[in-house]
């Protein structure tokens, strides 16, 4: 069966996976782009801005497998974008602009459903009320025969470690203390116990982490 996989996702020493008070001008809130600076420097984001440049090194080279064999990824509502409750309107198209760097369909959790959303370069969103499982079975199905990417936020992913639905998750921890927002690790003592487990520090000062199941 395909694989349900987490990548790059960044957290900080203290556990959190963004900060307090997201906003359209702070999508990760008062964290800004502290969990995220060592991958705004590989030539992967670069490229996924249509840029040149960047580093090629060893973030590079793990982060640049987040794409490979994906088919369909899901993710919670507060990634998608900053409104919280009744959609106020249905302008917001996330915020990645008219061509998303998924192209693949993507489930956003939420307990607000709207119609789906066609984008060019072949993301779809689809808006879903449902449980983790459900979520996952409608994933698979648009997924084929490739695997699902869980793409966060923390609260979205702890759901899915909580359902024991994740077979591989690469957590990126940042030498920052937060203090303060969404944490991921809360809920999941002995999380360990499932998982065969590695880690390698890069030059940039991150640490790789891969929970695999055995
Ligand atoms: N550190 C990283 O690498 C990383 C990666 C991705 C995103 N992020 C950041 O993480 C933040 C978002 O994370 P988050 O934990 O606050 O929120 P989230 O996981 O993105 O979304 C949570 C929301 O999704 C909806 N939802 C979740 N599960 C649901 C279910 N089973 N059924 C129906 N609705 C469901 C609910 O919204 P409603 O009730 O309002 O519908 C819920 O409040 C953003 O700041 C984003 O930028 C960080």
């Amino acid at each position: 069966m395909s694989r349900v996989r987490v990548h790059n996702f960044a957290v900080s020493l203290d556990g959190f996976a963004t900060g307090e008070g997201q906003s359209l001008d702070a999508p990760f809130g008062h964290a800004g782009d502290r969990l995220h600076q060592w991958f705004f420097a590989t030539r992967t984001f670069h490229a996924m801005q249509g840029k040149t440049g960047g580093g090629a090194g060893v973030d590079d080279a793990v982060v640049r497998t987040w794409n490979a064999g994906i088919g369909a990824e899901i993710m919670g509502r507060n990634k998608f974008g900053p409104q919280r409750g009744p959609w106020q309107n249905h302008e917001w198209t996330g915020w990645w602009g008219p061509n998303p760097p998924f192209h693949t369909p993507v489930f956003v959790l939420t307990h607000h459903p709207r119609p789906a959303l066609e984008m060019e370069g072949g993301t779809t969103f689809h808006f879903i009320d449902a449980t983790p499982e459900e979520a996952l079975r409608q994933a698979r199905e648009a997924a084929g025969d490739l695997d699902v990417r869980i793409g966060g936020g923390p609260s979205t992913v702890r759901q899915f470690l909580v359902a024991d639905l994740i077979d591989h998750l690469h957590v990126v921890i940042v030498p920052i203390v937060l203090g303060r927002g969404e944490r991921l690790w809360d809920g999941l003592e002995g999380l360990e116990e499932r998982f065969q487990i590695e880690s390698v520090t890069t030059p940039s000062g991150v640490t790789h982490m891969t929970f695999t199941r055995p």
